[in-house]
């Protein structure tokens, strides 16, 4: 069943898997922009997966979020790597590899810098002050709007471009013949300029009711970039529907989907008590329950069950040497 996507201004809360719910929304979505369990760094919380089954795990979100998309449509992943045995593990680069050989183009490579990392000692690195949101996309080039994200220029601009030398009047390329190079006068008169692919933003310290909010910055400034005015955003591991916040403040369509009936209860509550929206916009927030049977795609069902099906791994949750695998055949 394919379901009408929300209306302007809206945002539609899901509970439920969103392997099954967002095949609802097949080629309507302009931009996902989430973040998924990072492996099981929140056990306690909710779903979480073996950093060793990771890839594979998210692996079985890849169609759904593929075939949701527009053909201009981006997803964009904040996620860590986790320490485990006092080194990094790599599956989030796996994962990345992994859906590029799958058919996503890898556009750009975010940082997210947290202004204000935990404090803390480890004996062998430092604090912790950034995390990953990489762009994927569906083509080469996907919907992109620069401009929406300009920031003023900066006041050094002001003493730097009242006195411009001879090798600031045209372009001057830099002496260690790196190939780079700049002309200065092309700057005057300029307000706004584009942004580098790092984002500062701090972290959430107010309770939110959810283990892991991402701060509104974070959605705010890739809808801004990725999503037209009219568009329509999907965050398929929604928690506590920061993405929903973002969304109905930059009056972009919404649909946020997460698995765990309590944190769908803290996002509705959330974004009505945060949201900038007018009254009859919050009103129509609803939490949708999930009142049809969905047919799920014979493939995502036998995916999902790859995972319930502990042939492919042993016990202790790594992955099953072959003679393991041998001995459940
Ligand atoms: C890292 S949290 C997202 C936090 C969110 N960005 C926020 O700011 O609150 C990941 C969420 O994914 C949800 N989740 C895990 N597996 C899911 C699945 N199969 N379908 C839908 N949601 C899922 C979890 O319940 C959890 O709330």
């Amino acid at each position: 069943m394919k379901l009408q996507g929300p209306y302007r201004g809206e945002c539609q809360i899901i509970c439920g898997d969103s392997r099954v719910e967002l095949a609802h929304y097949l080629d309507q979505v302009d931009l996902i922009v989430t973040s998924p369990p990072y492996a099981d760094s929140r056990a306690k919380h909710y779903d979480s997966i073996h950093p060793d089954q990771f890839c594979k795990w998210f692996l079985t979100f890849h169609k759904v979020l593929f075939q949701a998309l527009k053909p201009s449509g981006s997803l964009v992943l904040n996620i860590k790597d986790k320490i485990v045995n006092g080194v990094r593990h790599r599956f989030v680069w796996d994962t990345i590899n992994e859906l590029c050989c799958n058919g996503w183009y890898a556009i750009d490579d975010y940082i997210w810098r947290k202004t204000n990392p935990m404090p803390g000692f480890w004996p062998t690195r430092l604090r912790d002050g950034w995390e990953y949101c990489f762009h994927l996309a569906k083509s080469r080039t996907p919907y992109i709007n620069q401009d929406a994200v300009r920031i003023p220029v900066g006041h050094w601009v002001e003493s730097r471009l009242a006195k411009l030398g001879i090798n600031d009047m045209a372009r001057h390329n830099s002496v260690n013949r790196s190939g780079f190079g700049r002309d200065l006068s092309r700057w005057v008169g300029k307000q706004t300029v584009l942004p580098s692919n790092v984002i500062s933003a701090a972290l959430v310290g107010k309770n939110k009711g959810h283990p892991a909010v991402f701060p509104v910055d974070l959605p705010e400034f890739f809808i801004r970039l990725l999503c037209s005015p009219d568009g329509f955003v999907a965050d398929p591991f929604a928690g506590s529907g920061t993405t929903g916040i973002a969304a109905l403040a930059l009056g972009r369509r919404c649909v946020l989907i997460d698995n765990n009936e309590k944190f769908c209860n803290v996002a509705r509550d959330r974004i009505k008590r945060e949201a900038n929206a007018r009254d009859e916009e919050i009103t129509k927030v609803a939490l949708h329950e999930a009142t049809y049977t969905p047919e799920i795609p014979r493939e995502t069902e036998e995916q999902i069950r790859f995972f319930e099906d502990s042939s492919d791994f042993a016990a202790n949750g790594k992955k099953a040497t072959k003679k393991q695998r041998r001995r459940t055949l």
